[in-house]
């Protein structure tokens, strides 16, 4: 596992982007997996920038997205579909056929979740971007005594709604429920970049990192992958300063 720890946020954002449109320069038709929530903001802006100032074309891209709400339209302004296509989808050349985000919507959300790990199984994810939830979820997979390996309906934690309800009007608003890729096709991924900002984030980045191996924590399993990078801003790595490769990493071509 490769730690980097960037002074600041917008650093992460910078070598995040570098590193997903490296890949896509490299592998014109990648399969990337994208994830949602406040964290990858900076980081799409950077893809969007870098697309608009041209040489880069993401339409031979298949994108998988981890999560989706459920009970949310896609037109919802919550909604993780919504969501890609304000910060990344819509200001870019993605091919809207290539892009899958489960649907939360689904009559029947058993078939949608077997079909959605069928597509997985068809379009291996080359490079796997997650973000971090403060009880140690990645996608919505959240600590149990058991974690699922494929595609699921799961019931969200209070805290991880509680964390949500920001975005929402209404802390009520929020969906009890999401569909989530499992952990079992995360670690599928070739490649993954794990990205974490803000000191509210210190405590579970070591948790997840540095401590045991534990379905109370899901985002330990990482831990057994061969290929993750972290990417964290100066607060987040602020406790793990012990395991860092390299401390406040200046990125100078941000
Ligand atoms: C959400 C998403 C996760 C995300 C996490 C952290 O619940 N399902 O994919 O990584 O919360 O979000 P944030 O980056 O806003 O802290």
């Amino acid at each position: 596992m490769l730690i980097k720890r960037f002074e600041r946020k917008e650093e992460l954002a910078c070598h995040a982007a570098e590193l997903i449109l490296n890949e896509v320069a490299e592998r014109p038709d990648a399969v990337l997996g994208l994830a949602t929530g406040s964290t990858p903001i900076g980081i799409y802006e950077k893809m969007v920038e870098r697309y608009r100032r041209g040489g880069i074309s993401f339409r031979n891209v298949t994108t998988f997205n981890l999560d989706e709400y459920v009970g949310l339209p896609a037109t919802h302004e919550q909604s993780y579909a919504r969501y890609m296509i304000g910060q990344l989808f819509g200001h870019t050349d993605f091919d809207p056929t290539r892009t899958h985000i489960p649907n939360g919507m689904a009559a029947d959300l058993t078939a949608e979740c077997a079909a959605y790990d069928a597509l997985l199984r068809k379009h291996p994810v080359d490079l796997q971007l997650l973000g971090l939830g403060h009880n140690g979820h990645i996608g919505f997979n959240e600590p149990d005594h058991a974690l699922i390996g494929g595609t699921h309906v799961v019931d969200l934690k209070p805290a991880t709604r509680a964390a949500n309800a920001r975005f929402f009007n209404n802390p009520s608003e929020v969906p009890t429920q999401a569909i989530t890729m499992g952990i079992g096709s995360i670690l599928k991924a070739k490649a993954i970049l794990l990205v974490v900002t803000g000191a509210d984030k210190a405590d579970i980045v070591r948790e997840s990192l540095a401590g045991p191996i534990t379905t109370a924590c899901p985002a330990s399993l990482l831990q057994t992958h061969a290929n993750v990078t972290v990417l964290l801003d100066r607060d987040a790595g602020r406790k793990l300063t012990d395991v860092i490769d390299n401390e406040l990493l200046a990125h100078n071509q941000c």
